[in-house]
């Protein structure tokens, strides 16, 4: 009896540990693009400080291809320095997170 009790506890322990493990590993796109609905609009429906496109319109390639490149310089209009500060601190799986959270926006 006692021993059933602990392996059951020992069991619960594990699963949690497992989901924890699991959600903390995949980067929530929705979460991340909290901060970047100020300019482009909780939809990602806007045209960002009247610069940008509307990025609910690009495809999720096109999406990474625009993060990245900000992120190393190689792609940009003219307000290519402050997109840079947005995604220069995100790894390649933020962005891939939230390039498919974004494309996902598209009605
Ligand atoms: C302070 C306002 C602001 C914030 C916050 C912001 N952006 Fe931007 N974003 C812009 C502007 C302005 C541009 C156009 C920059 C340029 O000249 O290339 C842009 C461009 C983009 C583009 C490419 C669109 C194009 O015109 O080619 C993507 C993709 C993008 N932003 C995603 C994001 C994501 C994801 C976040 C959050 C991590 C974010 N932005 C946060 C203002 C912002």
């Amino acid at each position: 009896m006692k021993t059933t009790t602990l392996t059951n506890t020992l069991k619960s322990i594990l699963i949690a540990g497992a989901i924890l493990s699991s959600t903390t590993l995949l980067a929530d796109g929705g979460a991340l693009y909290k901060k970047c609905a100020g300019c482009h609009g909780m939809n990602a429906e806007k045209v960002a400080l009247g610069k940008s496109k509307v990025i609910a319109n690009m495809s999720e390639a096109d999406l990474n291809t625009a993060m990245n490149g900000y992120k190393d310089g190689s792609y940009g209009g003219p307000m290519k320095g402050l997109m840079k500060g947005q995604v220069a601190r995100l790894s390649a799986d933020d962005i891939s997170s939230l390039s498919s959270y974004i494309a996902s926006l598209k009605k």
